[in-house]
């Protein structure tokens, strides 16, 4: 699994392909004042790649004039903030009250032992990126999760896996053909 530390060097492989042109537009349209804008940028710049590239965030450090210590503290800090690619889908589980005395450390548990992902974590074919929420804001439906764009609510725990597994088998029908299945 991945996790959204800080292993800074090891990026560059990876991310070298990235197209920094969107980038460059949002640090060109940056007002003077722009130290006190870093985390409004570093939110659009992660809009535009779903993630932080490293030679995106070297942009950001250069044009506002911060530290590459600065910058990763925000990022550390911030946990909507991700320096690693995320899963296809991100399942945001509510740990808050109501939803952790209605099972969410069960769904969690059961994530973790089907997906070895623990918040914060991708599973190793880039499914599903797990994170928490303080709250979703619609405790009467307790317990509660979005996955990418759709909110589950009063959800059984026990079952939750086959939930998640449609997301799987969705996956695995978008994904493109072999040559093999078209010959
Ligand atoms: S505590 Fe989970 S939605 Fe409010």
């Amino acid at each position: 699994m991945e996790t959204n530390e800080i292993p800074i060097a090891d990026q560059d492989a990876e991310q070298e392909e990235i197209d920094i042109a969107p980038t460059e537009e949002i640090i060109k349209n940056l007002p003077d004042d722009s130290r006190s804008h870093l985390i409004p940028t570093l939110q659009k710049v992660q809009d535009v790649y779903r993630f932080l590239p490293m030679p995106a965030v070297e942009l950001v450090m250069e044009a506002l004039n911060v530290t590459r210590a600065e910058i990763y503290g925000v990022i550390s800090f911030y946990p909507q903030l991700r320096i690693t690619e995320p899963g296809k889908y991100i399942i945001k589980l509510c740990y808050g009250t109501a939803c952790f005395v209605k099972g969410a450390p069960i769904i969690g548990d059961k994530i973790n032992d089907c997906y070895h992902i623990r918040p914060g974590e991708t599973d190793d074919s880039k499914l599903f990126t797990l994170q928490t929420a303080s709250c979703l804001g619609n405790c009467g439906a307790a317990p509660m999760a979005i996955v990418g764009d759709d909110t589950h609510g009063n959800i059984d725990p026990e079952n939750y896996l086959e939930v998640l597994s449609e997301y799987k088998k969705d996956d695995a029908e978008e994904a493109p053909a072999t040559e093999e299945a078209t010959a």
